[in-house]
């Protein structure tokens, strides 16, 4: 995610702000700015693409830049490419605002296009920019710059932290945030703004956490809050005691388990700006109707963990847009002659952009004729610039080796793309559009429903983490969801784990069960219920020990019989794995912090594979 800080006291300010960017490097980011105030030159900013090192470059280590009250940034491309415009601070048309942001407006397009029609001229290809022109627009009405903040945050909709100075404010910087972290830091002779407690822990460990929909006021002397109709906020202050690691962590002891607890707030970023009026919208999406329409095959290729998500979609796809899904692996689709042609459509999914398997697999895609779409993470990645059509995942970056928010925003986003598809190819009805639909948006909070029960999971995993093997077993759905559940917990805890459709048991993998074997039955399935269970009982007949999963509708019948049950929300069934795989997310993550392995660097294994 995007890191930003401010400072404002009576120093330079432009090396502290540097500073603050390199202690946020952790959290991934594509290009770095900051900007500062002074009596001499009002605003003067710089930014770029790339490493910090080019930003310390540029400013000479922050010598080039005069003035004690300035905001910097480390920014995660989600609106435009990574470049040296896009990259933020961004200042306003007339000169007098700049602004740093993290999250997503989502009504920017209509914003913008109302500026332009009021004559604003735009440089940036970002949702960030919007909000900079609007604020200077509103400042000009108003000659508040406390209102004029307030005003933009009554117009825009989605998720903000700002960081904001103005050139005739001398000493003061301004932060609203919502739905994005934003901190305020109380130093000696000297306050901050941060993303995160780690930019700020060398100069303090006063602090407050702003809410949702409050303003705050800081300068060398004083930090101010209200809330959004500017009313005074009382806040109370936080002692930091974590050290530097922990801090980057947000506290917590692994990324992993921060990543797995990000996926709410992910999901939401990915699906809502995509949903509007009771439609799903794919902005700048440029694959026509008419090429929709002529889809006759879908290709799905990745690997790893979105191979999985793509296992998901096959199900998914196959049942909402009546056309034939194939799912292939990158580094098998590459060399086995595909028969793609034009009228195929080929989606290629992958966090990263840049593995190298599925890399090639578009490029041969693309050699055959067929149409490309890719579903990455990375703004601006390989995949994303060389396939013809891109959908971006707005996880924010992943450190942790073993995927977790990446693979469940994959999944939400698929299905929007899926209802998107089936909608303009009539194979949907109404009602079940509007059905999987509010599912989608129901889907981060149901999610934290799920991320409530970590003590259950993490009691389980302390039962059964001496295991030497496990099995994942399901139907359908359920068994491309345990695809995804063997491998996290193979990738971590090196125990060994299968996955099977349970259907397959009785053609070899029942020899295997043996009194004491674990196995973890998926029940999340509706219309395959009784077979799952039908399964259950057969390995139970075997001495297996079950630990089953399931949906609170089938949750009396599971525990009569599994050995014990962990339950999710119920929700419509397309959308149903995306909550079922968190217990096995929190499962694999508690059965390696059992064993001491290294959770977020895996043995043998790497973030991105760029070599065959
Ligand atoms: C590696 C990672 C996996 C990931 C896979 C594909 O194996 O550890 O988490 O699923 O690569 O990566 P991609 O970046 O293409 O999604």
């Amino acid at each position: 995610m995007c890191g930003i800080i401010g400072f404002a006291g009576h120093e330079e300010a432009a090396p502290i702000l540097l500073d603050g960017l390199a202690r946020m490097e952790y959290r991934g980011y594509d290009s770095a700015g900051i900007a500062v105030r002074s009596d001499k030159w009002g605003l003067q900013a710089k930014k770029s693409r790339g490493r910090l090192e080019t930003l310390y470059g540029l400013t000479h280590g922050g010598a080039d830049l005069d003035g004690p009250l300035g905001i910097g940034h480390t920014r995660w491309a989600t609106h435009g490419e990574p470049s040296d415009i896009n990259a933020h601070p961004h200042i306003s048309e007339g000169g007098n605002v700049a602004l740093v942001h993290n999250g997503i407006i989502e009504n920017y397009l209509e914003i913008k296009e109302w500026l332009l029609q009021k004559g604003v001229h735009f440089v940036s290809e970002t949702d960030t920019e919007v909000a900079v022109q609007l604020l200077e627009y509103y400042y000009r009405e108003c000659d508040s710059m406390l209102e004029a903040v307030a005003r933009l945050i009554h117009r825009i909709e989605g998720s903000y932290a700002f960081g904001i100075i103005c050139s005739d404010y001398p000493n003061a910087l301004i932060a609203a945030r919502k739905d994005a972290p934003l901190i305020l830091g109380y130093g000696k002779g000297c306050n901050f703004i941060a993303s995160d407690v780690t930019a700020i822990i060398k100069y303090t460990r006063d602090v407050t956490y702003m809410s949702d929909g409050e303003i705050a006021v800081v300068t060398a002397e004083s930090i101010d809050v209200f809330d959004t109709d500017l009313t005074s906020v009382t806040k109370a202050r936080s002692r930091i005691s974590w050290d530097v690691s922990a801090a980057e962590k947000g506290g917590y002891p692994h990324f992993m388990f921060k990543e797995i607890m990000e996926q709410p707030e992910a999901i939401q970023n990915t699906v809502s700006p995509r949903i509007r009026d009771g439609r799903v919208v794919l902005d700048k999406f440029s694959m026509t109707p008419e090429e929709v329409r002529s889809i006759s095959r879908i290709f799905i290729v990745a690997c790893g963990s979105a191979y999985h998500v793509g296992m998901v979609c096959k199900y998914t796809w196959e049942r909402l847009l009546r056309r034939q899904v194939e799912v292939s692996l990158g580094s098998e689709f590459r060399y086995r002659d595909p028969l793609v042609d034009e009228n195929s459509l080929v989606v290629i999914i992958s966090q990263s952009g840049e593995t190298l398997d599925t890399m090639a697999a578009l490029r041969e895609a693309k050699r055959l004729g067929g149409k490309t779409l890719a579903v990455v993470n990375v703004v601006g990645s390989s995949i994303a610039r060389e396939a013809d059509h891109v959908l971006y995942t707005w996880a924010g970056p992943e450190i942790a080796v073993a995927t977790t928010k990446a693979y469940s925003t994959q999944l939400a986003l698929l299905d929007l793309i899926g209802l998107y598809f089936a909608d303009l190819l009539g194979t949907v009805s109404a009602e079940e559009y509007r059905e999987i639909l509010e599912a989608v948006q129901t889907l981060p909070e149901k999610m934290r429903v799920c991320l409530e029960d970590v003590q259950k999971v993490q009691y389980l995993a302390s039962r059964y983490f001496n295991h030497d093997s496990i099995f994942f077993i399901g139907r359908n759905l359920d068994y491309a969801m345990g695809l995804e559940g063997s491998l996290k917990l193979k990738e971590i805890s090196y125990i060994h784990s299968e996955a099977y459709a349970s259907g397959e048991l009785k053609h070899g993998t029942i020899s295997l069960i043996e009194p004491g074997t674990l196995v973890v039955a998926l029940g999340t399935y509706e219309a395959l219920f009784d077979k799952a269970m039908s399964n259950v009982v057969e390995v139970k007949a075997r001495g297996a020990e079950v630990l089953a999963l399931t949906t609170e509708k089938f949750r009396d019948r599971m525990e009569k019989t599994a050995d014990c049950t962990i339950v999710v929300p119920d929700t419509h069934p397309i959308v149903q794995p995306s909550l079922g795989v968190v217990p096995l997310q929190l499962f694999a993550y508690y059965v390696a912090l059992q064993r001491g392995c290294d959770i977020d660097k895996p043995r043998n294994l790497a973030k991105s594979v760029t070599v065959e």
